[in-house]
């Protein structure tokens, strides 16, 4: 069998997250490359009939399932979720996660943490055995932005973490503004040693609004690869 490239992966992850889909479910949809093919896939079953009512975690998210007529609606008119299923920049053999590359990890978080289950679509190059390779996201306040910056270098250097934070840019050299109105700072670490211990100190920082890392909330891995489908974790 011919290896599948990239986007064949996506596909094959998101199929299988397809699977898990019953009639009648709540569901939370993630944002990303990824996420946009479990989308795709949905809304080609919602045009046969399937009967299930999504949460968005993005705009972009939003104006997709839009296009494909999926029934949507606000967290705060379903504020309790069935399943959630997104993407991911990086999982961990315990199924930690870096996300927030497209921007969008604080409605990911929310609506993921008001799921009974969360599960993660990936290619298998988002796999690694320590998470900090993928410049962790992370959500600010724009207000005092370089004491935010401060004090997240501080609480970094404190759980064994080295490396530069960058406010995110736009192509066009504009600050990224996510779909909250807050600034994303990039996080360099190469190597988080503890990333439970980064997550509490980086929460404890007041401009802080949100960190990219998932501790303990996804249920399980779909991923996707040479080797064809392998699961980490409990799909059901
Ligand atoms: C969006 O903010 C992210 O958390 C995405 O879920 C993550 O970046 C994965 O994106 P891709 O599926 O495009 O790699």
């Amino acid at each position: 069998m011919p290896e599948p490239n990239l986007e064949d992966a996506k596909r094959l992850a998101a199929a299988k997250a397809l699977e898990l889909v019953t009639p009648g479910m709540r569901l939370g949809l993630g944002t990303g490359t990824t996420a946009a093919q479990f989308v795709a896939l949905l809304g080609a079953r919602v045009a046969e009939g399937l009967d299930v009512i999504c949460v968005p975690t993005s705009e972009r998210t939003r104006t997709q399932a839009a296009l494909y007529s999926i029934p949507l609606a606000t967290i705060d008119a379903l504020p309790e979720l069935d399943l959630t299923i997104d993407g991911t920049d990086e999982f961990d053999p315990k199924l930690n996660l870096i996300k927030g590359g497209g921007g969008a990890l604080l409605r990911e978080k929310i609506v993921a943490m008001a799921s009974k289950r969360m599960v993660v679509i990936a290619d298998s190059s988002k796999s690694v055995a320590v998470l900090g390779k993928y410049p962790l996201p992370v959500e600010v306040n724009v207000f005092g932005l370089k004491v935010t910056k401060r004090m997240m270098l501080a609480a970094a250097r404190s759980c064994g973490c080295e490396g530069e934070v960058r406010l995110r840019k736009t192509p066009s050299g504009q600050a990224f503004v996510s779909d909250n109105g807050n600034y994303i700072v990039d996080c360099f670490f190469g190597v988080i040693p503890s990333p439970d211990r980064l997550a509490e100190h980086l929460a404890a920082i007041p401009g802080v609004v949100e960190h990219g890392l998932f501790i303990g909330i996804a249920k399980a891995v779909i991923s996707a690869g040479p080797s064809g489908i392998e699961i980490f974790g409990q799909l059901d």
